[in-house]
């Protein structure tokens, strides 16, 4: 798999979104969508972007009933999104059924599918206390990781500081997408635990997902093409 930058298009509409994309004259970068835009604007968001030549990794985070999932992600393959994403914790029949769906909506090569392990804002006590895992982070995020891999899904989002953890656990072909990417210089916004694209390039994470380093930066441009430079090469 080829090491690619995704940009998390965290905007509040599509207008915004379509200006920030507009700016990409020579560039197509892959672009990640999420809940806000995708309840606030509907399917259509990902039709406009998937016309205008962008690959796209919907982050919807799916957790229901298997059947529910599988028919959802019927839809969103018919969308014709490039990768898409599920909670581990909705277990391997749920991750299956998901996978399943996914490859009988899709028209070519399904989708890429990757699962949330623990969202980066449940800390060890609320895991623990709230949700009663009794095992440390690190435990909790390779069971969940090799669970995501006997369901046959492709791999997990993960923070670049848990990478090596997945790929111990579950080979280096799986796949991890890795958010909490900042530079030294740059504002660390709410992210806590981070890493530069280089540092990143070097723990075998195939995805990198950069939002505001790029998105809020004076050239946009340029803020991209180098961390493509730092990450791809
Ligand atoms: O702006 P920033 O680079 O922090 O954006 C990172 C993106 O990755 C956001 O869309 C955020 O929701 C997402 N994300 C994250 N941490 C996770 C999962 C997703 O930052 N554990």
């Amino acid at each position: 798999m080829n090491r690619d930058v995704i940009i998390a298009c965290d905007f509040k509409n599509k207008a915004d979104t379509i200006a920030f994309l507009d700016k990409f004259q020579e560039e197509k970068p892959f672009v990640k969508i999420g809940m806000e835009l995708f309840y606030g604007e509907g399917p259509d968001i990902v039709r406009a972007i998937k016309d205008r030549g962008h690959k796209i990794f919907l982050d919807l985070k799916l957790h229901d009933i298997p059947t529910t999932v599988r028919k959802a992600m019927m839809n969103l393959a018919r969308l014709g999104v490039d990768m898409t994403n599920v909670h581990a914790a909705g277990t391997i029949d749920m991750m299956r059924a998901a996978k399943e769906g996914l490859v009988e909506g899709a028209s070519g090569d399904p989708a890429i599918l990757i699962a949330v392990t623990q969202l980066t804002s449940t800390n060890l006590e609320r895991m623990q206390k709230e949700l009663l895992i009794n095992a440390t982070m690190e435990e909790t995020v390779a069971h969940y990781a090799r669970n995501t891999k006997e369901a046959g899904l492709n791999g997990v989002v993960c923070s670049p500081l848990e990478a090596a953890i997945v790929k111990n656990a579950c080979g280096k072909d799986f796949i991890t997408v890795t958010p909490g990417i900042r530079y030294p210089d740059g504002n660390m916004g709410d992210q806590s635990r981070v890493m530069t694209p280089a540092k990143a390039r070097e723990t075998g994470t195939e995805f990198i997902v950069v939002g505001r380093p790029i998105t809020q930066a004076e050239d946009v441009v340029a803020a991209y093409r180098r961390v493509c430079k730092d990450f791809i090469g």
